[in-house]
Parts: C-alpha cells; sequence; structure tokens
C-alpha cells in the first residue's frame, strides 16, 4: 500500500524529494501553515493512510520546504486507542522513507511528571518506556522485525536540537516518555507509580512511530509540548478541550524551534 502512496505523491508533487519526515500531533497543525510551495494531499487520496477522528487533525500529508530543507509532515495521525490497533502509522511512515525521508520528526501533547517541567513548556524525548507493550510490528516477519532500540532517539540530531534550543532562549528539558493507550487520562495512582519508575512524561502516541522509523531505517527525534501535569499533581481538571487550549503557547514555541532545527539542518 506504501508504494500506491508514493505514485499518488509522484502524480501530485512531480520530481519532489523529502529528506525530513514530521509527524504533527494535537495542537501542532499550523505548523504546516509554515512550509512554502506547499503540496497538501488528503488521506482520504492516500491508499493504506488513516483519518484520524481526534479534534485537532487535519488528516493531509504536506510536502513542500522549510528554508531550503525539503519536508514531509503528516498532519494529523491515527492513534492506538481509535481501534486497538498498533499498526495505524505504519503505511505512512513507510511512505515517508520511501519519499526519501532519512529522519522522522515526532511530535505530541503529553503530562508532565516531573514538577520542573510546567504545562506549556517543552520535553525533547530521551528515550521511551512502551508501557502497554504493544508493538506496531506485529505479524511483520524477517529479522528486520528485531529492531535495536538503543539510541532510538538519535544523540546527534537531539544535541543540534538542544543548540538550537539555547541559541533561542528556549527551555529544554529531556526526559523518558512512557506510552499509555488512552483514551482515558491516567488516575493518580497510576502516575504515582509512573513517577517512581522514572518517567517524565506521559502520553498516548509517538512510541510505535519511533518503532517503526526504526524498523524503515530512519533516524528518530522526538519533542512533548507539555500541557498540563500527571493526573493528581494539580488542581486542573484534564480533558481533551484543556489539552488543546494549553498547546497554544507550548506549540508556539515548538513551532519556532523546529522551523529553526530544520532551516540549519
Ligand atoms: N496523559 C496522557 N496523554 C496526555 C496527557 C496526559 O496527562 N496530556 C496530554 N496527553
Amino acid at each position: 500500500m506504501s508504494a500506491a502512496a508514493v505514485k499518488v505523491v509522484k502524480r501530485k508533487a512531480k520530481g519532489f524529494r523529502a529528506e525530513v519526515g514530521m509527524i504533527l500531533g494535537s495542537g501542532m497543525g499550523g505548523f504546516a501553515d509554515q512550509i512554502h510551495d506547499a503540496v497538501a494531499i488528503p488521506y482520504k487520496d492516500l491508499p493504506g493512510f488513516e483519518v484520524s477522528g481526534v479534534a485537532g487533525h487535519a488528516g493531509r500529508l504536506v510536502l513542500g520546504y522549510v528554508g531550503e530543507t525539503p519536508v514531509a509532515v503528516l498532519q494529523g495521525r491515527i492513534h492506538y486507542y481509535e481501534h486497538g490497533n498498533p499498526t495505524g502509522m505504519r503505511v505512512p511512515i513507510e511512505t515517508l522513507r520511501l519519499l526519501g525521508c532519512e529522519r522522522l520528526i515526532v511530535t505530541n501533547a503529553a503530562g508532565s511528571l516531573k514538577p520542573a517541567v510546567k504545562p506549556g513548556g517543552l520535553m525533547l524525548i530521551r528515550d521511551h518506556v512502551n508501557f502497554i507493550q504493544q508493538s506496531p510490528l506485529l505479524g511483520l516477519s524477517g529479522n528486520g522485525r528485531f529492531v535495536d532500540m538503543v539510541d532510538a532517539y538519535d544523540p546527534e540530531m537531539r544535541a543540534h536540537l538542544r543548540k538550537v534550543a539555547a541559541k533561542m532562549k528556549i527551555k529544554l528539558e529531556e526526559g523518558v516518555y512512557a506510552w499509555l493507550a488512552g483514551p482515558q487520562f491516567e488516575t493518580p495512582a497510576e502516575i504515582g507509580m509512573l513517577r517512581k519508575m522514572g518517567i517524565d512524561a506521559v502520553g498516548m502516541s509517538t512510541v510505535p512511530d519511533v518503532i517503526l522509523a526504526r524498523y524503515f531505517g530512519m533516524k528518530a527525534l522526538a519533542v512533548s509540548a507539555i500541557t498540563n501535569m500527571g493526573a493528581g499533581m494539580s488542581h486542573e481538571s484534564l480533558s481533551h478541550e484543556h489539552t488543546m487550549a494549553q498547546m497554544e503557547t507550548a506549540s508556539r514555541k515548538l513551532t519556532q524551534l523546529l522551523l529553526a532545527y530544520l532551516v540549519q539542518l
């Protein structure tokens, strides 16, 4: 199916070859407006691309340039909790690879478990815990599925992003992200357990995307936009509306940071 999707892309954006792929999570869709000479293709025209039913996910593949860097951006993603299938992003991510992307940048909204990292802040993911132990590689055959996950979040890409952030005076903490299935938020007891385990942020995406990126031989980088403290750590009550409202500050910062990163590649 990825080959069929690539065929559609080649027809709509003749001769285009991407270097960097991106997945824009909740509230980050506006990043795509910053891409110049853009060609947007709705997921419904791309075989194997599933449309997310979550508010804030447009469902388009946007091809174009940030500075001189050619990018292929997935504006919206399907989540495990939408159908209980961890393989939902396999075709879109393989398509990015086939379009030339050697790197993948993933963004998400997440809850912070670190008192020092507050809503509106950013956390660069250093490593993850696949807490629900689901894999997007289920059902594949061959030795390639036994993916090495050491340094899955590419140390060079992280160092470069930290440098860009420091230059821009954007605070960028680093930490460990845990994937929980959702769609319900965690209980305070679950957050208490995760904190004891050394988890810094929690969310409902990204981990399967990064496993797929590594499977397809791409370097990966992921940043969480912190929308709330983990359940029970503050008095705010959690909802998708709350997440989206808090994303405004964080996503503005994250958009500026990633634009600068891509321009300087
Ligand atoms: N938990 C899980 N996913 C999230 C959260 C959270 O607290 N905030 C945003 N996405």
